[in-house]
């Protein structure tokens, strides 16, 4: 019946976790769309920076904390779409991988309209058999979502790149200070992904374009070991570092180290430094798309998106970490940067470039 047909501005898509790093390429995409999104924050003055990024009105903020049952009701209440984008690499204080991993996702089910489209993000790795409390924590979200919902549509990406990214960021950022990189998980092999590709198959998901009730594993077009990445940074960055390998046993002694010093120095240590013995865990398990999700056709490529290369994308911000930042390029003439206002192979497969959107915060580091 073509009157009950709504257009994407005449539906709410709540997204919880929408000031975060992945959470900023959503709500653009979303708003480009033309949907009208409320952003569930624990602090909305912090997202001031996203309605910018649609109409006069179209993008509002609203408070919500996973914590908080009656928050979260708040926020979905009228919401035809909800999507959960929140995570955490470590626990601090009342932030618990159970409590925001494990129970979230249903808190959020339950509280939804039983006609909502609930999109939930994960992550490959999710295990329930995992040593790790961050892959288990997921792996229940997961579960407690479809019991709540069979048909919500999990989406799990591995590690995201982008503009503002943690991952490219935080070994520039490394290589800049440390002349040796020691390297926990050196070995283990990822499949980065374009964020701006993971917000278009969320779009796709809202727009009512993904099944539900299956969960798809989001990878990029190449696979690449941590110790490859490492040195792709440093190379871009034009940074000769040593990459030192450690066996998972010390990696996991290097976790504790760092993880205890972030603790007792409560939050000093530089971000780039910390890391926790569960994400050293983490870091020994390859986190790439599976073969039984490309057979089904549960991938990027699946939902029609063509993943988006690391070489399109992460020059653009990295060329800030060289030595003489972007007037590098100047001094050197003969160097060349891939031209951003020029159409890429290999580029986005949605229209969405985060590095042309308006807003301070989009090329900030993520804290995820
Ligand atoms: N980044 C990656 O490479 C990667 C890879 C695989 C999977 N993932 C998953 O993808 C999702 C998004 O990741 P991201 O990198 O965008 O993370 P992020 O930048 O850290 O954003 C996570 C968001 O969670 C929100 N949040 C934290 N605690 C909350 C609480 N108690 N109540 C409500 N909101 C809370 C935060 O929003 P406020 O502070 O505004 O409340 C934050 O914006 C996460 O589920 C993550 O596990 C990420």
């Amino acid at each position: 019946m073509i009157g009950a047909i709504r257009t994407p501005s005449q539906q709410l898509v709540t997204v919880f976790g929408g000031s975060g790093f992945l959470g900023r390429y959503v709500v653009s995409a979303l708003a480009k769309r033309g949907y009208r999104v409320l952003v569930a924050t624990r602090r909305p003055n912090r997202a001031n920076f996203l309605p910018t990024q649609g109409r006069v009105g179209q993008i509002n903020a609203i408070q919500a904390n996973l914590r908080d049952r009656d928050s979260v009701a708040r926020a979905v209440a009228k919401a035809d779409h909800v999507i959960n984008l929140v995570g955490i690499l470590q626990e601090k204080g009342r932030q618990r991988f159970d409590t925001l991993q494990a129970e979230g996702p249903r808190l959020i089910a339950e509280a939804a309209r039983p006609d909502a489209t609930i999109i939930h993000v994960s992550a490959i790795g999710a295990d329930e058999g995992s040593e790790s409390l961050y892959a288990r924590s997921k792996a229940a979200g997961e579960a407690n979502l479809l019991k709540a919902r069979p048909n919500a549509i999990i989406l799990r990406p591995s590690l995201m790149f982008g503009p503002g990214d943690g991952l490219f960021n935080r070994f520039a950022s490394l290589a800049r200070m440390l002349p040796v990189l020691p390297l926990a998980g050196a070995d283990t092999r990822f499949q980065p992904v374009y964020a701006g590709d993971v917000a278009a198959a969320i779009v796709a998901a809202v727009d009512g374009r993904v099944p539900g009730g299956r969960v798809y594993e989001l990878g990029g077009p190449e696979t690449k070991t941590l110790r490859e990445i490492v040195a792709y940074v440093c190379e871009v960055t034009e940074r000769k570092r040593l990459i030192l390998s450690l066996p998972n046993a010390a990696g996991r002694i290097q976790g504790t180290v760092l993880g205890t010093l972030d603790a007792i120095t409560l939050g000093l240590l530089p971000n780039e430094l910390v890391m926790t013995k569960d994400q050293a865990i983490l870091l020994e398990t390859d986190n790439v798309v599976s073969d039984a999700a490309r057979a089904e056709g549960r991938t990027l490529e699946g939902l029609g998106i063509v993943p988006t290369t690391i070489e399109a994308i992460a020059p653009s911000y990295l060329i800030r970490y060289r030595k003489t930042g972007q007037f590098d390029l100047k001094r050197n003439a003969t160097k060349t940067m891939p031209d951003l206002l020029a159409p890429r192979s290999g580029g986005p497969a949605s229209d969405f470039e985060p590095h042309r959107a308006s807003g301070t915060a989009v090329g900030q580091p993520s804290s995820h």
